[in-house]
């Protein structure tokens, strides 16, 4: 185990013995910063060798100064040259070693720059010999450039043992670490963090956290529950849709495949008679979330809706379930887990697939109000239905 939760969580439990780990992303996303701090949990009990050929020594120590990190068991080496740095390891037999970054790595008998393909390749291959000959897990940063003139982490992909991606908006507080090849454990975990002021925070409940700065008085929001690997994460789904300007309708979308948004545009307008011909349609999933998954349909759907006519889902509301081009709802995995987390949070109405009704429990209370729907014209009246109600009153 790291001792950082989330890291171990996205490696499926912790780092193997003799491993190589690519943590790649891009730049100034907090690769460095996710390292450094994993050193200072690390070296209470193990001995680390960082090697970095992008800051000198003393940058280092500041940031290490500012992320609390400090421990006679953390090597410091800030060198270019591959085979001085595997002879290091060699003679020292660290525990575990980061490489910060293989952009910056030289293998003398290479002739081409640093960051080319050929260099780039080598040098892992020499890590990688030496890490493996030792048992030791080597963690390697890989900066991701559109640029083709530095070699991206693409071509040392098929060499390592796992490939973990840091993601997130710049701009956004959110970093999510994500496993996209696992050689020793599912590539379905993701680790949830907060860059501040004093470095990377763990997200234990990203749930809570993607919903802290929500407004519940804006027409088209919408609470989708989502599986992120085995964990429920309700994100908020916003659709903002105006009339269109001139010519073709827009449709964009950040956080959601934007081909499932036009596919829950057409479905709503043959299905669910609206016209949205005219609209632009404008998806975005609060804090920077990703949401790869259909059973946030229904809730795309509802966003969708409402920022169309301009009504509020109740705030106590959230969705699972795929939407099929017939526009009925289909069974979504996990539901119980998913209904659950709606409950966690505080939530009392769960709109859910009613086929999926046969994964619940009769038995168990969930502490939510769980409405199954077999179609949108369902969905749509159970948000409406407390309208409705007034109206009646
Ligand atoms: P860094 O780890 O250097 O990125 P990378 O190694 O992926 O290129 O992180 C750089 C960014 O993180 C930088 O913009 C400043 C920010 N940061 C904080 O906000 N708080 C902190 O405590 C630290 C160390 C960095
Ligand atoms: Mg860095």
């Amino acid at each position: 185990k790291t001792g950082t939760g989330e890291l171990d969580r996205v490696l499926g439990g912790g780092l193997v013995k003799g491993s190589v780990v690519l943590l790649s992303g891009d730049p100034g996303i907090g690769k460095s910063t996710l390292l450094m701090q994993v050193c200072g949990t690390f070296c209470r009990d193990k001995r680390v060798l960082y090697v970095s050929g992008e800051e000198s020594a003393r940058q280092l120590k500041l940031r290490a100064d500012r992320l609390s990190v400090n421990s006679d068991s953390l090597l410091i080496m800030t060198e270019t040259d591959v085979e001085t740095i595997c002879e290091y390891i060699k003679q020292n037999k660290p525990d575990i070693v980061m490489i910060d970054s293989i952009q910056t790595m030289n293998h003398a008998e290479i002739q081409s720059s640093s960051g080319s393909v050929t260099q780039v390749r080598e040098c892992t291959n020499a890590l990688l010999r030496t890490g493996k000959s030792l048992d030791i897990p080597v963690i390697i940063v890989g900066h991701v450039n559109k640029d083709g003139a530095i070699a991206g982490p693409k071509v040392m992909e098929h060499i390592v043992d796992a490939v973990l991606y840091f993601e997130g908006e710049r701009n956004y507080a959110y970093r999510i670490l994500r496993a996209v090849k696992n050689r020793y454990g599912s590539t379905n975990e993701i680790g949830v963090f907060e860059m501040g002021d004093d470095g990377l925070r763990e997200v234990e409940n990203p749930s809570a956290a993607l919903l802290s700065e929500r407004n519940t008085n804006i027409s088209g929001n919408c609470i989708a529950c989502v599986m992120e690997g085995s964990r429920p994460v309700l994100a908020e789904v916003q659709a903002l849709v105006t009339p269109t300007g001139f010519g073709n309708p827009r449709r964009m979308s950040d956080g959601i495949d934007i081909n499932r948004v036009i596919l829950m545009i057409a479905v709503l307008e043959k299905r669910a008679k609206a016209n949205l011909s005219n609209s632009d349609v404008y998806i975005n999933v609060a804090g920077g979330l990703h949401i790869d998954e259909t059973a946030a349909d229904l809730g795309i759907c509802a966003a969708i809706i409402t920022g169309q006519t301009d009504t509020q889902i109740p705030p106590d509301m959230i969705f699972a379930g795929e939407v099929g081009l017939g526009g009925e709802v289909r069974a979504a995995s996990h539901v119980r887990e998913r209904v659950k987390e709606g409950a966690r949070l505080g939530f009392e109405r769960c709109i859910i697939p009613k086929q999926s009704f046969s994964s619940l429990s009769r038995s168990e209370n969930y502490g939510i109000q769980i409405i199954g729907v077999r179609t949108l014209e369902q969905a749509f009246r159970a948000i409406n239905a407390d309208k409705e109600k007034e109206n009646k009153e």
